[in-house]
């Protein structure tokens, strides 16, 4: 075998690897391997491709579609028109449509496909000699447009047919719907949530975006699936004879189909599987907005022919409307547990998509001002699947005169601390911190964790326990837990040991530094770094408590947003109060190191390298006690690099920049001088 042989044999079982566990995944609903060994054998692929850019294979699934962002999409006129559907919304309308084939079939049985009508775009897909060579939106059905790139990108299309049983027709035209799966939908907006980047309002929405994208590579970014539902061309013919034969005869080149589908032999089962769907719909895996009722035979189909633009063989019969129209009774604002203040609308009770809706939360104030939505106003509120509701779009014509504007409130509803947001920020937060019942547990678990105070087992284990039982409500607290042995005792799996256990490391961590003490308040914008600059600049608590917002501003590692959090923390009457409790609690430390004894104050520090003699953290433990901040990267501000054995670009950076480079040797010299060192 040659070399370019075996490269394109792995590249094939690369692929159709990946395809299996496609269909398992899209198809099945049955993902056979974890997400991360998916992407292990897709990244394998992708190397292979970079490598051997010219052993590419046509029918990859690495969306490697190669093309630039276009300026915009050609045309293409449909040959076979892309026509619509009839509705039909309740029995009665479905029953008038089966009597009116039935009339025009004398004397013939009718059977009828029942299929899942994907809430999705339309697309058009050519396929010559088995290979994808255009993809087409539905348009105004006469001509749409060519998204043949973007097309490329779904993972579960096939790009090139293969079958162990069928021929390959030479064309092949597909037409199905392109869908965002809502568990890829739902992941998105989380992922776009958390970087403050727009979020879509449905599966739909998010489908069209993605497929209207001139870049291809956005596209690619997004978790499309396809879904097939018709042929409108087939050279030579399939020789199917019914819908859903002719759908399961697509199945065998990878195509993926509804997840559910019926053959009916009855109207009357026809609106069995119908009410069946309309229950199950919360846990299918895409979202429908109903079903589609088509005649099975191809023969009849086109007897029945088409009536304008819609068949008289097929009728879309919708589910009831998942978007309801209600009123905002109230809009509160629910404090998270970091501090963050969201608005929540109470609504008065509606049913969406089979579900009562009384609560939605309009994410933060900029959403309020987006929509304009005021107390009294009516709401029309979309559900989609098992998604959590949103607010679409406020109704203006039925504001009534007193309907009441939303405010961001001043002070946090929870614990009446004053609210801030920062400029630039999109959500508010309460700044109540320690004091704040809303922000407990999580300033419990910061403030018992290891680089904090340290408190073995508090924070995993019982800190929820503690709070149910109301022993906690703050920080301070902790240190009295010892006063309520009994009700420690009636906590699920908390023995007399445990309770001990438990005890013995409150009281051990009474003993501690001031940076870690400064560290487990939880001050917003103090890590672990900038709380051990604080101490070693203000050396004592009161010292720190007193400061003015110049004297912050120039310790090392503090910026302006976080000196100005410093004061305010410092300035809320509740937070003094906590940390009064703590110090009278026994709390204690030795004093740090003197500036006077600490000659590297504030100076920036890169370790970088393997050092031979100690490991990284000791070294670095050795210049914070000195009064050295130690930083991951090398900058202009950078006072010195101690380089090991192996330094790279760290090292190379420095000496472009003219930073001081010190051998391990010499670092280690320079350390016993200061006298934090000896061997
Ligand atoms: S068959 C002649 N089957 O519904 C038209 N359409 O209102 C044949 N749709 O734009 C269409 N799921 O995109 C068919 N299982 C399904 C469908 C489906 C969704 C969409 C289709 C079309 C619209 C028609």
């Amino acid at each position: 075998m040659t070399q370019n042989s075996t490269v394109v044999a792995q590249m094939r079982q690369l692929i159709q690897m990946l395809a299996k566990h496609n269909h398992a995944y899209y198809v099945m609903d049955q993902p056979t391997i974890e997400d991360s060994e998916y992407d292990q054998l897709f990244h394998q692929l992708k190397a292979l491709e970079e490598q051997y850019p010219d052993l590419l294979q046509a029918d990859t699934p690495t969306n490697k579609v190669g093309g630039r962002p276009l300026s915009k999409f050609d045309n293409v006129t449909h040959v076979v028109p892309m026509l619509s559907l009839g509705n039909v919304f309740n029995q009665e309308d479905l029953f008038a449509f089966a009597r009116r084939a039935e009339e025009r079939l004398p004397n013939q049985q009718i059977e009828y496909d029942v299929e899942l009508k994907f809430d999705g775009l339309a697309i058009s897909l050519w396929y010559e000699n088995g290979i994808l060579v255009r993809g087409v939106t539905r348009g105004d059905g006469e001509t749409g447009e060519d998204i043949t790139q973007n097309v490329k990108t779904i993972r579960n299309l096939p790009k090139v047919l293969t079958s162990e049983s069928g021929q390959i027709p030479e064309l092949l035209e597909v037409r199905g719907e392109v869908l965002m799966p809502k568990a890829g939908f739902e992941k998105l907006n989380a992922e776009n949530e958390a970087k403050g980047e727009k979020t879509f309002a449905n599966p739909r929405n998010a489908a069209a975006g993605s497929l209207r994208q001139l870049d291809p590579n956005i596209a690619a970014s997004r978790p499309l699936a396809f879904y097939a539902y018709g042929i409108a061309q087939c050279q030579p013919h399939h020789n199917q004879t019914t819908m859903s034969a002719s759908l399961q005869w697509l199945t065998q080149f990878g195509f993926a189909v509804g997840e559910r589908q019926f053959v009916c032999q009855s109207i009357q089962d026809v609106q069995k599987a119908y009410e069946q769907i309309n229950q199950e719909r919360p846990n299918l895996s895409v979202e429908i907005d109903g079903m589609v009722i088509k005649v099975n035979d191809l023969k009849q189909q086109q007897q029945l022919g088409f009536l304008s633009r819609e068949p008289r063989w097929a009728t879309a019969y919708k589910f009831p409307a998942v978007a309801a129209l209600t009123a905002v009774e109230n809009i509160d604002w629910q404090v998270g547990r970091t501090g963050t203040l969201t608005p929540v609308a109470r609504l008065n009770p509606v049913a969406v998509g089979g579900v009562t809706v009384s609560n939605v939360t309009l994410h933060n104030i900029g959403e309020i001002h987006r929509l304009d939505v005021r107390i009294g106003d009516t709401v029309s509120v979309y559900r989609s699947g098992d998604v959590i509701p949103k607010v679409e779009k406020v109704w203006p014509e039925f504001r009534p005169v007193d309907a009441v504007e939303v405010h961001l409130p001043e002070q946090c509803p929870v614990c009446s601390s004053p609210v801030v947001m920062p400029e630039g920020e999109a959500l508010a937060r309460c700044s109540g911190g320690l004091y704040c019942a809303a922000q407990r547990i999580e300033a419990i678990r910061h403030f018992v964790s290891r680089k904090a105070m340290d408190i073995e087992g508090l924070g995993d284990r019982w800190a929820e326990s503690l709070l149910h039982l109301d022993l906690l409500k703050d920080v301070a607290d902790i240190y009295h837990l010892h006063e309520h042995r009994e009700k420690l005792l009636t906590i699920e799996k908390m023995g007399e040991k445990s309770v001990q256990n438990l005890i013995d490391s409150i009281e051990n961590s009474k003993k501690t530094t001031l940076a870690s003490f400064i560290y487990a308040l939880g001050i917003r914008g103090v890590g672990e770094t900038t709380a051990r600059m604080l101490a070693n600049t203000f050396q004592t608590l009161d010292a720190l408590r007193e400061a003015d917002l110049d004297a912050l501003k120039k310790t090392p590692d503090v910026g302006d947003i976080t000196a100005e959090w410093i004061i305010d923390f410092f300035r809320a009457s509740h937070n003094l109060e906590v940390v009064d409790r703590l110090i009278a609690a026994g709390i204690h430390w030795d004093a740090p190191i003197a500036p006077t004894r600490q000659p590297l104050n504030g100076e920036s520090w890169v370790i970088t390298g393997t050092l031979s003699q100690m490991g990284r953290d000791e070294a670095t433990q050795m210049l914070q006690a000195l009064g050295a901040r130690v930083s991951g990267s090398v900058s202009s501000k950078t006072k010195c690099l101690v380089a090991g054995e192996k330094a790279g670009s760290k090292l190379e950076k420095a000496e472009k920049l003219g930073v001081q480079v010190l051998t391990e040797q010499a670092f280690l010299d320079l350390m016993k001088e200061y006298g934090v060192y000896s061997a």
